[in-house]
């Protein structure tokens, strides 16, 4: 008798190959809440979280989804009570010194992007580290934005361009979509098919405002730290069934 695997690792046969997104953006929200319900301190949720991710990553590459990013700490979280965010700041560096190995041996590539001067600095050096050792590799392209907001990384590519007009090697007319998408943290990545967001909030909270421009939205009430395999089939099947139709007809 054959044990019936507990986690899907094929791609489930009702889902087209072709039709998957090549990247898959997630908003990890609800860790607190989860916590909460069960009567633990809100860390507790970050740390299933985790294990919610390192899967979510492992599946896309089972399924054959290229892209993956993920939303881990917006410029607004350092609004949070600092006993929290503390938290979180080495919680990341745990888990990426922890699991750079595995990355390699799965061929992952990893980049992370935000302000990451701002970042502790012992966090920026892992962070250094990971992107460098994994940089030739040719697997999933995981992206973590980490003091990560829309509005500020626009501000930087303005910033840079403008900066680029005053000394005379641009043109004000040679700013196109394509040219500022390269002063992006994101470029070189196609932008997101789909983004998820759990835990039910109905909004995007400063993640990847430009290149969300025509991702399709999809919203689950489960929290972050329950988002399984189960759960990514039915965003998948749902965003199977939607005619993406970039204003045309
Ligand atoms: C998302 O979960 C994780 C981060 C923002 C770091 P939350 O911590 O926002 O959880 P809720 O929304 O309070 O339940
Ligand atoms: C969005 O979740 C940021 C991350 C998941 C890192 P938040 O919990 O910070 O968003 P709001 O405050 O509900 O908009
Ligand atoms: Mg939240």
């Amino acid at each position: 008798m054959t044990v019936k695997p507990t986690v899907l690792q094929e791609l489930p046969v009702d889902l087209q190959r072709e039709k998957l997104p090549r990247h898959v953006a997630v908003i990890m929200d609800g860790n607190g809440r989860w916590a909460k319900t069960r009567g633990m301190p809100r860390i507790m949720g970050h740390r299933r979280g985790v294990d919610a991710l390192k899967d979510l990553l492992r599946c896309c590459r089972d399924w054959g989804i290229p892209a993956l990013t993920a939303y881990a700490f917006s410029t607004e979280n350092w609004g949070r009570p600092l006993e929290e965010v503390e938290f979180l700041m080495t919680l990341f560096e745990r888990i990426l010194h922890q699991e750079l190995a595995e990355m390699m041996a799965e061929n992952v590539k990893i980049r992370f992007v935000g302000n990451l001067d701002a970042l502790p600095r012992s966090l920026y050096a892992e962070i250094e580290k990971s992107m460098i050792d994994t940089e030739n590799n040719r697997g999933t392209q995981f992206t973590v934005a980490t003091n990560y907001g829309g509005r500020q990384e626009i501000l930087q590519a303005c910033r840079a361009i403008a900066t680029q007009v005053q000394q005379g090697t641009l043109e004000p007319d040679s700013i196109d979509e394509t040219l500022f998408a390269s002063h992006l943290y994101t470029h070189g990545i196609p932008d997101p098919d789909l983004l998820i967001r759990t835990s039910g909030e109905m909004r995007i909270s400063n993640f990847l405002l430009w290149q969300m421009a025509y991702s399709e939205i999809y919203i689950t009430d489960t929290l972050w730290p329950d988002f399984d395999r189960t759960e990514f089939h039915r965003a998948l099947t749902d965003y199977q069934q939607r005619q993406r139709r970039f204003g045309k007809v």
